[in-house]
Protein backbone atom coordinates (compact mmCIF):
# COMPACT_ATOMS: atom_id res chain seq x y z
CA UNK A 1 0.00 0.00 0.00
CA UNK A 2 2.96 2.48 0.81
CA UNK A 3 4.55 1.41 -2.50
CA UNK A 4 1.21 2.84 -4.57
CA UNK A 5 0.78 6.08 -1.72
CA UNK A 6 4.49 6.86 -2.62
CA UNK A 7 3.75 6.24 -6.74
CA UNK A 8 0.57 8.34 -6.41
CA UNK A 9 1.72 11.32 -4.62
CA UNK A 10 4.67 11.57 -6.51
CA UNK A 11 1.73 12.11 -9.91
CA UNK A 12 0.19 14.75 -8.24
CA UNK A 13 2.71 16.86 -7.66
CA UNK A 14 4.69 16.67 -10.59
CA UNK A 15 8.30 14.83 -11.37
CA UNK A 16 10.04 17.22 -9.17
CA UNK A 17 8.42 16.92 -6.10
CA UNK A 18 8.53 12.92 -6.79
CA UNK A 19 12.05 13.52 -6.82
CA UNK A 20 12.37 15.38 -3.78
CA UNK A 21 10.32 12.97 -2.31
CA UNK A 22 12.14 10.17 -3.21
CA UNK A 23 15.61 11.96 -2.14
CA UNK A 24 14.14 13.05 1.41
CA UNK A 25 13.66 9.26 1.67
CA UNK A 26 17.05 8.30 0.83
CA UNK A 27 17.84 10.70 3.49
CA UNK A 28 15.85 9.68 6.02
CA UNK A 29 17.00 5.52 5.40
CA UNK A 30 20.55 6.71 5.24
CA UNK A 31 20.48 8.18 8.38
CA UNK A 32 18.01 5.15 10.27
CA UNK A 33 20.53 2.71 8.65
CA UNK A 34 23.81 4.17 9.70
CA UNK A 35 25.24 2.19 11.98
CA UNK A 36 25.50 3.94 15.71
CA UNK A 37 27.69 3.35 18.27
CA UNK A 38 30.54 0.89 16.91
CA UNK A 39 33.72 1.05 15.49
CA UNK A 40 34.23 3.62 12.38
CA UNK A 41 36.74 1.10 10.88
CA UNK A 42 34.02 -1.80 10.82
CA UNK A 43 32.36 -1.30 7.25
CA UNK A 44 28.84 -2.96 5.78
CA UNK A 45 29.73 -5.61 3.44
CA UNK A 46 29.83 -4.59 -0.10
CA UNK A 47 26.36 -4.11 -2.33
CA UNK A 48 23.60 -2.33 -3.34
CA UNK A 49 20.62 -0.95 -1.60
CA UNK A 50 18.79 -0.65 -4.20
CA UNK A 51 15.17 1.72 -4.54
CA UNK A 52 14.33 3.68 -0.91
CA UNK A 53 11.36 0.85 0.75
CA UNK A 54 11.76 -1.40 -1.94
CA UNK A 55 15.19 -2.12 -2.16
CA UNK A 56 15.69 -5.23 -4.30
CA UNK A 57 12.53 -6.80 -3.60
CA UNK A 58 11.27 -6.90 -7.08
CA UNK A 59 14.69 -7.83 -8.88
CA UNK A 60 14.18 -10.64 -6.42
CA UNK A 61 10.91 -11.77 -7.18
CA UNK A 62 11.45 -10.96 -11.50
CA UNK A 63 14.55 -12.48 -11.06
CA UNK A 64 15.46 -16.15 -11.36
CA UNK A 65 16.08 -16.31 -7.76
CA UNK A 66 19.80 -18.40 -8.35
CA UNK A 67 20.42 -15.75 -10.64
CA UNK A 68 20.15 -12.94 -8.48
CA UNK A 69 21.71 -14.45 -5.50
CA UNK A 70 24.85 -15.23 -8.28
CA UNK A 71 25.44 -11.95 -9.70
CA UNK A 72 25.55 -10.59 -6.29
CA UNK A 73 27.96 -13.44 -5.36
CA UNK A 74 30.39 -12.62 -8.25
CA UNK A 75 29.98 -8.61 -8.16
CA UNK A 76 30.16 -8.33 -4.05
CA UNK A 77 31.40 -11.51 -2.41
CA UNK A 78 29.85 -13.90 0.00
CA UNK A 79 28.92 -11.92 2.07
CA UNK A 80 26.97 -8.91 0.80
CA UNK A 81 24.10 -6.55 1.72
CA UNK A 82 20.72 -5.82 -0.06
CA UNK A 83 17.42 -4.57 0.97
CA UNK A 84 14.20 -7.12 0.58
CA UNK A 85 10.63 -6.23 1.70
CA UNK A 86 10.96 -3.46 3.70
CA UNK A 87 14.15 -5.01 5.92
CA UNK A 88 18.07 -4.15 4.92
CA UNK A 89 19.47 -7.66 4.64
CA UNK A 90 23.03 -9.26 5.18
CA UNK A 91 23.26 -12.34 2.16
CA UNK A 92 25.74 -15.02 3.39
CA UNK A 93 27.20 -18.21 1.02
CA UNK A 94 30.24 -18.92 2.84
CA UNK A 95 29.72 -22.31 4.86
CA UNK A 96 32.23 -20.79 7.50
CA UNK A 97 29.92 -17.56 8.15
CA UNK A 98 26.69 -19.31 7.49
CA UNK A 99 27.90 -21.60 10.57
CA UNK A 100 28.88 -18.29 12.51
CA UNK A 101 24.95 -17.38 12.19
CA UNK A 102 23.53 -21.03 12.61
CA UNK A 103 25.68 -22.32 15.17
CA UNK A 104 29.15 -20.91 16.83
CA UNK A 105 27.21 -17.72 17.96
CA UNK A 106 23.30 -18.90 17.16
CA UNK A 107 22.75 -16.93 20.46
CA UNK A 108 23.46 -13.09 18.09
CA UNK A 109 21.21 -14.02 15.63
CA UNK A 110 16.97 -14.98 16.72
CA UNK A 111 14.80 -16.61 13.99
CA UNK A 112 12.78 -14.25 12.56
CA UNK A 113 8.76 -14.18 10.60
CA UNK A 114 6.67 -11.75 9.14
CA UNK A 115 4.34 -11.32 12.50
CA UNK A 116 0.74 -12.83 9.81
CA UNK A 117 2.93 -15.80 9.53
CA UNK A 118 3.37 -16.08 13.27
CA UNK A 119 -0.24 -15.40 14.19
CA UNK A 120 -1.20 -18.61 11.89
CA UNK A 121 0.75 -21.03 12.91
CA UNK A 122 0.76 -20.05 16.45
CA UNK A 123 3.08 -17.85 18.77
CA UNK A 124 3.73 -20.34 20.94
CA UNK A 125 5.57 -22.37 18.23
CA UNK A 126 9.35 -23.80 18.44
CA UNK A 127 10.37 -22.01 15.49
CA UNK A 128 9.65 -18.44 16.84
CA UNK A 129 11.75 -18.77 20.01
CA UNK A 130 14.95 -18.97 21.76
CA UNK A 131 16.77 -20.04 25.05
CA UNK A 132 15.14 -22.40 27.17
CA UNK A 133 11.61 -22.53 26.37
CA UNK A 134 12.78 -23.38 22.60
CA UNK A 135 15.30 -26.45 24.09
CA UNK A 136 12.79 -27.90 26.38
CA UNK A 137 10.38 -27.95 22.47
CA UNK A 138 13.41 -29.00 21.19
CA UNK A 139 14.40 -32.26 22.98
CA UNK A 140 10.50 -33.07 22.50
CA UNK A 141 9.77 -33.01 18.85
CA UNK A 142 13.04 -34.88 18.58
CA UNK A 143 12.30 -37.13 21.17
CA UNK A 144 9.38 -38.15 19.01
CA UNK A 145 11.38 -38.13 15.88
CA UNK A 146 14.38 -40.08 16.40
CA UNK A 147 15.10 -43.26 14.73
CA UNK A 148 14.01 -45.30 17.82
CA UNK A 149 10.54 -43.45 18.03
CA UNK A 150 10.19 -44.34 14.27
CA UNK A 151 10.68 -47.73 13.70
CA UNK A 152 7.30 -48.49 15.28
CA UNK A 153 5.71 -46.20 12.61
CA UNK A 154 7.44 -48.22 9.68
CA UNK A 155 3.84 -50.12 9.11
CA UNK A 156 1.65 -47.51 9.45
CA UNK A 157 3.09 -45.02 6.96
CA UNK A 158 3.13 -48.28 4.51
CA UNK A 159 -0.26 -48.84 4.96
CA UNK A 160 -0.54 -44.78 3.46
CA UNK A 161 1.46 -45.94 0.89
CA UNK A 162 -0.70 -48.98 -0.27
CA UNK A 163 -3.75 -47.31 -0.12
CA UNK A 164 -2.37 -43.90 -2.05
CA UNK A 165 -0.54 -45.85 -5.03
CA UNK A 166 -3.69 -47.64 -6.20
CA UNK A 167 -5.19 -44.75 -6.90
CA UNK A 168 -2.77 -42.94 -9.35
CA UNK A 169 -2.63 -46.06 -11.72
CA UNK A 170 -3.46 -45.78 -15.16
CA UNK A 171 -4.17 -41.46 -14.37
CA UNK A 172 -2.17 -38.54 -15.24
CA UNK A 173 -1.69 -37.12 -11.44
CA UNK A 174 -0.72 -33.79 -10.50
CA UNK A 175 2.80 -34.80 -8.46
CA UNK A 176 3.03 -32.07 -6.02
CA UNK A 177 -0.91 -32.74 -5.01
CA UNK A 178 -0.64 -36.13 -4.49
CA UNK A 179 2.62 -35.98 -2.39
CA UNK A 180 0.75 -33.24 -0.93
CA UNK A 181 -2.16 -35.71 0.27
CA UNK A 182 0.63 -38.32 1.11
CA UNK A 183 3.05 -36.18 3.48
CA UNK A 184 -0.07 -35.00 5.36
CA UNK A 185 -1.20 -38.21 5.84
CA UNK A 186 2.33 -38.83 7.38
CA UNK A 187 2.39 -35.54 9.46
CA UNK A 188 -1.06 -36.24 11.08
CA UNK A 189 -0.16 -39.64 12.19
CA UNK A 190 3.20 -38.65 13.49
CA UNK A 191 1.42 -35.43 15.45
CA UNK A 192 -1.51 -37.44 16.62
CA UNK A 193 -0.60 -41.84 16.34
CA UNK A 194 -2.83 -43.82 14.38
CA UNK A 195 -6.61 -43.92 15.02
CA UNK A 196 -9.42 -41.24 13.77
CA UNK A 197 -11.31 -39.70 16.60
CA UNK A 198 -14.09 -37.58 14.35
CA UNK A 199 -12.04 -34.66 15.75
CA UNK A 200 -8.97 -35.58 13.74
CA UNK A 201 -11.13 -35.81 10.82
CA UNK A 202 -12.39 -31.98 11.56
CA UNK A 203 -8.70 -31.29 12.22
CA UNK A 204 -7.70 -32.07 8.47
CA UNK A 205 -10.47 -29.90 7.26
CA UNK A 206 -10.08 -26.91 8.92
CA UNK A 207 -6.17 -27.40 8.11
CA UNK A 208 -6.57 -27.26 4.58
CA UNK A 209 -8.73 -23.89 5.00
CA UNK A 210 -5.85 -22.77 7.10
CA UNK A 211 -3.27 -23.64 4.34
CA UNK A 212 -5.15 -21.87 1.64
CA UNK A 213 -4.24 -18.27 2.55
CA UNK A 214 -1.20 -19.08 4.38
CA UNK A 215 0.78 -17.43 1.43
CA UNK A 216 -2.09 -14.36 1.10
CA UNK A 217 -1.54 -10.85 2.06
CA UNK A 218 -2.06 -10.56 5.09
CA UNK A 219 -5.45 -8.32 4.82
CA UNK A 220 -7.59 -9.33 7.70
CA UNK A 221 -10.61 -7.98 5.67
CA UNK A 222 -13.82 -9.83 5.17
CA UNK A 223 -13.62 -12.54 2.34
CA UNK A 224 -9.96 -11.88 1.80
CA UNK A 225 -8.37 -15.77 2.21
CA UNK A 226 -6.52 -14.04 4.76
CA UNK A 227 -9.57 -13.71 7.27
CA UNK A 228 -10.66 -17.10 6.33
CA UNK A 229 -7.60 -18.67 7.22
CA UNK A 230 -7.61 -16.79 10.16
CA UNK A 231 -10.96 -18.03 11.12
CA UNK A 232 -10.04 -21.53 10.29
CA UNK A 233 -6.83 -21.00 12.87
CA UNK A 234 -9.64 -19.90 15.61
CA UNK A 235 -11.81 -23.53 14.97
CA UNK A 236 -8.61 -25.33 14.58
CA UNK A 237 -7.56 -23.99 18.15
CA UNK A 238 -11.61 -24.80 19.83
CA UNK A 239 -11.30 -28.54 17.79
CA UNK A 240 -7.42 -29.53 19.31
CA UNK A 241 -8.48 -27.90 22.65
CA UNK A 242 -10.93 -30.78 22.71
CA UNK A 243 -8.99 -33.28 21.99
CA UNK A 244 -6.24 -32.08 23.91
CA UNK A 245 -8.89 -31.95 27.17
CA UNK A 246 -9.95 -35.99 26.31
CA UNK A 247 -6.42 -36.82 25.84
CA UNK A 248 -5.43 -35.54 29.46
CA UNK A 249 -8.83 -36.77 31.23
CA UNK A 250 -7.78 -40.37 29.20
CA UNK A 251 -5.65 -43.06 31.64
CA UNK A 252 -3.00 -43.01 28.48
CA UNK A 253 -1.86 -39.66 26.49
CA UNK A 254 -0.01 -41.98 24.16
CA UNK A 255 -0.06 -41.40 20.77
CA UNK A 256 2.13 -39.16 18.39
CA UNK A 257 3.67 -35.99 19.39
CA UNK A 258 0.63 -35.20 20.72
CA UNK A 259 1.32 -37.99 23.46
CA UNK A 260 5.12 -36.74 23.92
CA UNK A 261 3.73 -32.80 24.64
CA UNK A 262 1.19 -34.09 26.89
CA UNK A 263 3.24 -36.16 29.11
CA UNK A 264 6.02 -33.35 29.54
CA UNK A 265 6.96 -31.48 32.95
CA UNK A 266 9.44 -29.21 33.65
CA UNK A 267 11.58 -28.70 36.62
CA UNK A 268 9.05 -27.39 38.50
CA UNK A 269 6.85 -29.92 37.26
CA UNK A 270 4.79 -27.64 35.06
CA UNK A 271 2.66 -29.33 32.16
CA UNK A 272 2.93 -27.16 28.69
CA UNK A 273 -0.45 -25.13 28.21
CA UNK A 274 -2.82 -25.87 25.70
CA UNK A 275 -2.19 -23.10 23.32
CA UNK A 276 1.70 -24.31 23.72
CA UNK A 277 0.55 -27.76 22.35
CA UNK A 278 -1.85 -26.70 20.32
CA UNK A 279 0.60 -24.10 18.50
CA UNK A 280 3.44 -26.92 18.23
CA UNK A 281 1.06 -29.27 16.86
CA UNK A 282 0.19 -26.80 14.60
CA UNK A 283 3.75 -25.70 13.56
CA UNK A 284 5.33 -29.67 13.20
CA UNK A 285 2.29 -30.27 10.74
CA UNK A 286 3.20 -27.10 8.51
CA UNK A 287 7.20 -27.56 8.58
CA UNK A 288 6.36 -30.96 7.76
CA UNK A 289 3.95 -32.09 4.94
CA UNK A 290 5.21 -28.73 1.81
CA UNK A 291 8.93 -29.16 2.43
CA UNK A 292 8.58 -33.78 2.36
CA UNK A 293 5.79 -33.43 -0.94
CA UNK A 294 8.05 -30.71 -2.71
CA UNK A 295 11.45 -33.10 -2.06
CA UNK A 296 9.11 -36.17 -3.27
CA UNK A 297 8.26 -34.11 -7.00
CA UNK A 298 11.88 -33.44 -7.58
CA UNK A 299 12.61 -36.95 -6.67
CA UNK A 300 10.19 -38.27 -9.23
CA UNK A 301 11.05 -35.46 -12.10
CA UNK A 302 15.30 -36.52 -11.38
CA UNK A 303 14.68 -40.60 -11.63
CA UNK A 304 12.56 -39.47 -14.95
CA UNK A 305 15.00 -37.57 -16.45
CA UNK A 306 18.15 -39.81 -15.52
CA UNK A 307 17.06 -43.85 -16.51
CA UNK A 308 20.11 -45.27 -15.68
CA UNK A 309 19.48 -43.81 -11.64
CA UNK A 310 15.95 -44.97 -11.69
CA UNK A 311 16.98 -48.75 -13.55
CA UNK A 312 19.73 -48.89 -10.27
CA UNK A 313 17.08 -47.56 -7.55
CA UNK A 314 14.55 -50.41 -8.77
CA UNK A 315 17.19 -52.92 -8.89
CA UNK A 316 18.07 -51.87 -5.31
CA UNK A 317 14.17 -51.89 -4.22
CA UNK A 318 13.65 -55.00 -6.18
CA UNK A 319 16.57 -57.25 -4.21
CA UNK A 320 14.80 -56.09 -0.66
CA UNK A 321 10.95 -56.72 -2.06
CA UNK A 322 12.34 -60.25 -3.11
CA UNK A 323 13.09 -60.83 0.29
CA UNK A 324 10.74 -59.35 2.11
CA UNK A 325 8.06 -61.75 -0.48
CA UNK A 326 10.77 -64.93 0.80
CA UNK A 327 10.33 -64.03 4.05
CA UNK A 328 6.65 -63.25 3.45
CA UNK A 329 6.67 -60.57 6.27
CA UNK A 330 5.96 -56.66 5.92
CA UNK A 331 8.45 -53.65 4.94
CA UNK A 332 10.55 -52.98 8.04
CA UNK A 333 12.62 -50.44 9.48
CA UNK A 334 15.84 -52.53 9.30
CA UNK A 335 14.82 -52.64 5.31
CA UNK A 336 14.76 -48.98 5.15
CA UNK A 337 18.42 -49.01 6.51
CA UNK A 338 19.65 -51.48 3.35
CA UNK A 339 18.78 -48.44 0.77
CA UNK A 340 22.26 -47.35 0.14
CA UNK A 341 21.87 -45.87 -3.32
CA UNK A 342 18.12 -44.79 -2.78
CA UNK A 343 19.40 -42.61 0.34
CA UNK A 344 21.91 -41.41 -2.26
CA UNK A 345 19.19 -40.46 -4.60
CA UNK A 346 17.26 -38.29 -1.93
CA UNK A 347 20.25 -36.17 -0.31
CA UNK A 348 21.09 -35.36 -3.91
CA UNK A 349 17.57 -34.29 -4.88
CA UNK A 350 17.76 -32.27 -1.74
CA UNK A 351 20.98 -30.75 -2.74
CA UNK A 352 20.16 -29.90 -6.00
CA UNK A 353 16.71 -28.16 -5.88
CA UNK A 354 17.60 -26.95 -2.41
CA UNK A 355 13.93 -26.22 -1.47
CA UNK A 356 14.67 -23.87 1.22
CA UNK A 357 17.00 -21.36 -0.60
CA UNK A 358 17.51 -19.67 2.62
CA UNK A 359 16.21 -19.15 6.30
CA UNK A 360 15.94 -15.89 7.68
CA UNK A 361 17.77 -14.56 11.32
CA UNK A 362 17.86 -10.89 12.89
CA UNK A 363 21.02 -9.75 14.68
CA UNK A 364 19.81 -9.41 18.09
CA UNK A 365 22.91 -6.88 18.99
CA UNK A 366 25.36 -4.74 16.30
CA UNK A 367 27.66 -7.69 15.57
CA UNK A 368 31.26 -8.30 13.74
CA UNK A 369 31.25 -11.02 11.26
CA UNK A 370 34.21 -11.73 8.86
CA UNK A 371 35.63 -8.01 9.10
CA UNK A 372 31.70 -6.57 8.36
CA UNK A 373 29.87 -5.04 10.54
CA UNK A 374 25.86 -6.52 10.60
CA UNK A 375 23.69 -4.05 12.69
CA UNK A 376 20.99 -4.78 15.23
CA UNK A 377 17.98 -5.59 14.05
CA UNK A 378 19.10 -6.18 10.53
CA UNK A 379 18.13 -9.23 8.55
CA UNK A 380 20.96 -12.40 8.01
CA UNK A 381 20.11 -14.85 5.47
CA UNK A 382 22.21 -17.79 5.00
CA UNK A 383 21.81 -18.78 1.51
CA UNK A 384 22.09 -22.46 1.31
CA UNK A 385 20.87 -22.98 -2.48
CA UNK A 386 24.34 -20.94 -3.17
CA UNK A 387 26.41 -23.15 -0.58
CA UNK A 388 24.88 -26.59 -2.79
CA UNK A 389 25.13 -24.73 -5.94
CA UNK A 390 29.08 -23.77 -5.34
CA UNK A 391 31.36 -26.18 -7.95
CA UNK A 392 34.08 -25.96 -5.28
CA UNK A 393 32.27 -27.91 -2.81
CA UNK A 394 29.63 -29.94 -5.51
CA UNK A 395 31.79 -30.04 -8.76
CA UNK A 396 29.57 -29.77 -11.69
CA UNK A 397 26.95 -28.87 -9.61
CA UNK A 398 23.96 -28.60 -11.48
CA UNK A 399 24.59 -32.46 -12.89
CA UNK A 400 22.23 -34.89 -11.18
CA UNK A 401 25.01 -37.00 -9.49
CA UNK A 402 24.24 -39.03 -6.49
CA UNK A 403 27.39 -40.91 -6.35
CA UNK A 404 28.53 -37.80 -5.56
CA UNK A 405 27.62 -38.26 -1.82
CA UNK A 406 29.36 -42.17 -1.87
CA UNK A 407 31.96 -39.70 0.49
CA UNK A 408 30.12 -37.18 3.14
CA UNK A 409 30.41 -34.03 2.03
CA UNK A 410 33.04 -31.11 3.53
CA UNK A 411 31.07 -29.67 7.04
CA UNK A 412 29.46 -26.99 6.65
CA UNK A 413 28.55 -27.28 2.92
CA UNK A 414 25.66 -29.43 2.83
CA UNK A 415 22.46 -28.36 5.18
CA UNK A 416 19.07 -29.22 3.15
CA UNK A 417 18.18 -29.65 7.21
CA UNK A 418 19.56 -26.63 8.29
CA UNK A 419 22.08 -26.70 11.18
CA UNK A 420 22.66 -25.26 14.52
CA UNK A 421 20.04 -24.84 17.44
CA UNK A 422 16.70 -24.75 14.59
CA UNK A 423 18.23 -27.49 12.45
CA UNK A 424 15.25 -29.81 11.21
CA UNK A 425 14.44 -32.06 13.70
CA UNK A 426 12.32 -33.88 11.06
CA UNK A 427 14.82 -35.14 8.76
CA UNK A 428 14.89 -38.89 9.57
CA UNK A 429 10.96 -39.15 9.38
CA UNK A 430 11.34 -36.92 5.83
CA UNK A 431 13.57 -39.78 4.31
CA UNK A 432 11.87 -42.66 5.95
CA UNK A 433 8.71 -41.54 4.27
CA UNK A 434 10.33 -40.74 1.02
CA UNK A 435 12.47 -44.16 1.17
CA UNK A 436 8.83 -46.38 1.84
CA UNK A 437 7.36 -44.60 -1.34
CA UNK A 438 10.14 -44.84 -3.37
CA UNK A 439 10.03 -48.61 -2.36
CA UNK A 440 6.78 -49.78 -3.44
CA UNK A 441 6.76 -46.80 -6.67
CA UNK A 442 10.00 -48.44 -8.18
CA UNK A 443 8.87 -51.86 -7.69
CA UNK A 444 5.58 -51.83 -9.21
CA UNK A 445 5.42 -48.74 -11.30
CA UNK A 446 6.43 -46.90 -14.03
CA UNK A 447 6.27 -43.03 -14.90
CA UNK A 448 6.12 -40.57 -17.85
CA UNK A 449 6.00 -36.47 -17.33
CA UNK A 450 2.96 -35.14 -19.62
CA UNK A 451 4.16 -32.34 -21.92
CA UNK A 452 7.26 -30.61 -22.49
CA UNK A 453 7.14 -27.95 -20.27
CA UNK A 454 10.07 -27.40 -18.28
CA UNK A 455 10.61 -24.87 -15.81
CA UNK A 456 9.75 -24.30 -12.05
CA UNK A 457 6.95 -23.05 -10.25
CA UNK A 458 6.76 -21.73 -6.61
CA UNK A 459 4.23 -22.81 -4.15
CA UNK A 460 5.81 -21.38 -2.31
CA UNK A 461 8.44 -23.98 -2.29
CA UNK A 462 10.71 -24.35 -6.07
CA UNK A 463 8.86 -27.27 -7.97
CA UNK A 464 8.27 -28.39 -11.35
CA UNK A 465 5.72 -26.44 -13.45
CA UNK A 466 2.36 -27.10 -13.15
CA UNK A 467 3.06 -29.43 -10.00
CA UNK A 468 4.82 -31.94 -12.57
CA UNK A 469 1.71 -34.28 -14.40
CA UNK A 470 2.97 -37.98 -14.52
CA UNK A 471 1.24 -40.26 -16.19
CA UNK A 472 1.28 -43.63 -14.16
CA UNK A 473 1.74 -46.71 -15.11
CA UNK A 474 2.11 -50.61 -13.45
CA UNK A 475 5.43 -52.06 -14.96
CA UNK A 476 4.82 -54.74 -17.38
CA UNK A 477 4.92 -58.22 -16.32
CA UNK A 478 8.01 -59.19 -18.39
CA UNK A 479 9.94 -56.61 -16.83
CA UNK A 480 8.89 -57.77 -13.56
CA UNK A 481 9.75 -61.37 -14.50
CA UNK A 482 13.18 -60.28 -16.25
CA UNK A 483 14.42 -58.69 -12.72
CA UNK A 484 13.56 -62.11 -11.03
CA UNK A 485 10.35 -60.53 -8.76
CA UNK A 486 8.07 -62.81 -8.99
CA UNK A 487 5.27 -60.89 -8.09
CA UNK A 488 4.57 -57.59 -7.54
CA UNK A 489 3.57 -55.55 -4.00
CA UNK A 490 0.04 -53.85 -3.21
C1 LIG B 1 12.39 -32.83 3.16
C2 LIG B 1 11.67 -32.28 4.09
C3 LIG B 1 12.16 -31.19 5.01
C4 LIG B 1 13.07 -30.20 4.80
C5 LIG B 1 13.88 -29.94 3.53
C6 LIG B 1 13.17 -29.44 6.03
C7 LIG B 1 14.04 -28.37 6.22
C8 LIG B 1 14.14 -27.67 7.40
C9 LIG B 1 15.10 -26.62 7.64
C10 LIG B 1 16.14 -26.12 6.64
C11 LIG B 1 14.89 -26.15 8.90
C12 LIG B 1 15.70 -25.09 9.61
C13 LIG B 1 15.14 -23.71 9.38
C14 LIG B 1 15.99 -22.63 10.00
O1 LIG B 1 17.12 -22.85 10.43
O2 LIG B 1 15.48 -21.51 10.07
C15 LIG B 1 13.79 -26.90 9.46
C16 LIG B 1 13.26 -26.70 10.72
C17 LIG B 1 12.22 -27.43 11.23
N1 LIG B 1 11.62 -28.53 10.67
FE1 LIG B 1 12.02 -29.32 8.85
N2 LIG B 1 12.30 -29.96 6.95
C18 LIG B 1 11.67 -31.05 6.38
C19 LIG B 1 10.76 -31.88 6.96
C20 LIG B 1 10.30 -31.78 8.25
C21 LIG B 1 9.42 -32.71 8.91
C22 LIG B 1 8.92 -34.03 8.31
C23 LIG B 1 9.16 -32.20 10.14
C24 LIG B 1 8.29 -32.77 11.24
C25 LIG B 1 8.45 -33.78 11.85
C26 LIG B 1 9.89 -30.95 10.27
C27 LIG B 1 9.87 -30.12 11.38
C28 LIG B 1 10.66 -29.00 11.54
C29 LIG B 1 10.61 -28.14 12.71
C30 LIG B 1 9.67 -28.30 13.91
C31 LIG B 1 11.59 -27.15 12.52
C32 LIG B 1 11.93 -26.01 13.48
C33 LIG B 1 13.08 -26.41 14.39
C34 LIG B 1 13.53 -25.31 15.32
O3 LIG B 1 13.17 -24.15 15.15
O4 LIG B 1 14.27 -25.65 16.25
N3 LIG B 1 10.56 -30.73 9.10
N4 LIG B 1 13.36 -27.83 8.53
Amino acid sequence: MEISLLLSTGFLHGISSLFHLISSLVSFLWLCLLPRGHPKDTPLPPGSMGWPYIGETLKLYTENPNTFFSNRQKGYGDIFKTHILGCPCIMISSPEAAKIVLVSQANLFKPTYPPSKEKMIGPEAIFFHQGEYHSRLKRLVQSSFLPAALRGSVSEIEKIVLRILPSWEDTTINTLKEMKKYAFDVAMLSAFGGGSDLEIQGIKQLYHSLEKGYNSMPFNLPGTPFRKAMTARKLLNETLRKVIEKRRQSEKQSGGLLGVLLGSKDQKLNHLSDSQVADNIIGVIFAAHDTTASVLTWILKYLHDNPEVLEAVTSEQEKIRQQIIEDDRELTWDDTRKMALTSRVIQETLRTASILSFTFREAVQDVELQGYLIPKGWKVLPLFRSIHHCADFFPQPEKFDPSRFEVPPRPNTYMPFGNGVHSCPGSELAKLEMLILLHHLTTVYRWKVEGDEDGIQYGPFPVPKRGLPLKIKRKAQEENLKSGLKISSG
